[in-house]
């Protein structure tokens, strides 16, 4: 392509680390979808002929075609999917072919075929956050009435609803998915026709191609249209965030799957099994889960270097911005698509979750709580004498359901046996009605309108 200046070719090393085709490869169908917008511009505006226009689009399917059908040669000699494309449709219809580099660079080239392909990504990974939401609203409905311990330094608190727990996931995930969302409307604008660095000296139009590949608008400079990879850096950031999201909910079915815990059993599908051990049911699915956000992370931070201190405009440092998008997207694709399985399967162990949501004196909020409400006592006070009440029924070997009122009334001789309505898991978490609180007749409220929103 730049034969003209040169007396020999690449050494097999330089062609080598210069190649980018084994990985750019991923995005021909952006390339050529670009090509086709930059042909009709450059026809419109009159740098091509009609006649080129229509032979470039026809060769350009032709390229399309054969890349499907596998039959395109990758040649690192011709370093990336640009100039594939391109030496392709040159072969195919000689000079038309050869007048579709008019008024553009790969700089622009590059930037444009990677936000359209980011773009598509995040489209995608929005219907998989879709599917993961719903099946955990699905379960949330389910399990509205489920109590379990929630946890505070994974010391029982106070007792929930599974429900509410994994609504609070929900939350967490549909803000990502506004992350995403938010993220998408700084990919979507057009660096084609910014060429190498400075613009071009031919009449074309940015807002014309901008329109036919979808974006929002051209971007307003140049330099900045080919410089910037910030769009990149906010994606794999949004999918970071997501990733750690992911791998809570992960870390904690790996828990729950514990003997330990008992509080579910994974199903076969998302389980294995010990090559010595024959009783095992690993949680690997979850543990991976866990384990991505490293690896997504990790593509953030390697990207992060990569554009730190670079000066504008273009330099080659930039070919390395690919590699770790496709290898987060691909990640956390897997990732979302394991977990919704994991939770459209997830097989919860209610009694397990029940017993242990009336262990270690859960409930305990609850009794001061009505020694403020019904006795008046200052919530400082009430917290004091709960305390010594919680170390009686220690003593005693018993839980605060099942510690005789007389052992209360020792401590403080006011309690009545009314007490005992507020103690049990059930009472407690019906009673915490407060907005964004653990009742099941909150969770049904907001599994409602979660449903609404996903449609
Ligand atoms: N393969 C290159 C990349 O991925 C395309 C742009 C090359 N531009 C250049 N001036 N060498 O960044």
């Amino acid at each position: 392509m730049w034969g003209g200046r040169f007396a020999s070719g690449p050494s097999a090393i330089m062609q080598e680390i210069n190649a980018s085709i084994g990985f750019d490869k991923r995005f021909y169908r952006e390339d050529i979808a670009g090509s086709k917008a930059h042909a009709s511009m450059l026809a419109s505006v009159g740098v091509i002929s009609k006649a080129d226009c229509d032979a470039i689009h026809k060769g350009l399917d032709q390229v399309a075609g054969e890349i499907e059908a596998g039959k395109m040669v990758f040649d690192p000699a011709l370093e990336d999917i640009h100039m594939h494309v391109e030496s392709r449709l040159r072969e195919l219809i000689g000079d038309a072919g050869a007048r579709l580099h008019t008024g553009r660079s790969r700089n622009d080239q590059v930037a444009t075929d990677f936000r359209l392909w980011t773009r598509g990504a995040i489209d995608a990974l929005d219907g998989l956050f879709k599917g993961l939401l719903a099946a955990l609203v699905d379960q949330a409905e389910k399990h509205a009435d489920t109590v379990m311990p929630g946890f505070t330094h994974l010391q029982t608190a106070q007792p929930v609803t599974l429900g509410h727990h994994l609504m609070a996931y929900h939350e967490m995930l549909s803000r990502d998915r506004a992350r995403l969302k938010d993220c998408r409307a700084r990919v979507n604008e057009s660096p084609l026709g910014a060429a190498a660095l400075a613009g071009t000296s031919f009449p074309i139009d940015r807002h014309m191609t901008a329109k036919a590949l979808g974006f929002d608008r051209p971007m307003a400079n140049s330099l900045d249209a080919v410089s910037a990879r910030d769009f990149a850096l906010e994606f794999l950031s949004v999918l970071s965030i997501s990733a750690v999201h992911l791998s809570r909910l992960a870390d904690e079915i790996v828990l729950w799957a514990s003997a330990a815990f008992r509080f579910l059993t994974l199903s076969d599908a998302y389980s294995t099994g010990s090559s010595i051990m024959p009783q095992k049911r690993n949680p690997d699915a979850a543990e991976l889960i866990r384990a991505k956000v490293g690896r997504i992370s990790g593509s953030m931070n390697g990207l992060m270097m990569v554009m730190k201190g670079l000066p504008l405009a273009y330099s080659k440092d930039m070919q390395e911005d690919k590699e770790p998008v496709f290898q987060a997207v691909d990640d956390f694709e897997l990732c979302l698509a394991a977990m919704t399985g994991m939770i459209e399967d997830l097989k919860p162990n209610t009694d397990a979750m029940a017993a242990a949501a009336g262990q270690s004196f859960s409930t305990a909020t609850d009794l001061a709580d009505w020694l403020v409400r019904v006795l008046g006592l200052p919530f400082r006070d009430a917290h004091h004498v709960t305390g010594a009440v919680v170390k009686a029924a220690e003593q005693l070997g018993v839980d605060l359901e099942n510690l005789p009122l007389e052992a209360m009334q020792t401590i403080e001789p006011r309690i009545t046996s009314d007490v005992f309505d507020v103690l049990s898991v059930s009472a407690s978490v019906s009673s915490r009605t407060s907005f964004g609180g653990t009742a099941p007749a909150n969770v049904k409220k907001a599994v409602k309108a979660a449903r609404k929103a996903l449609k």
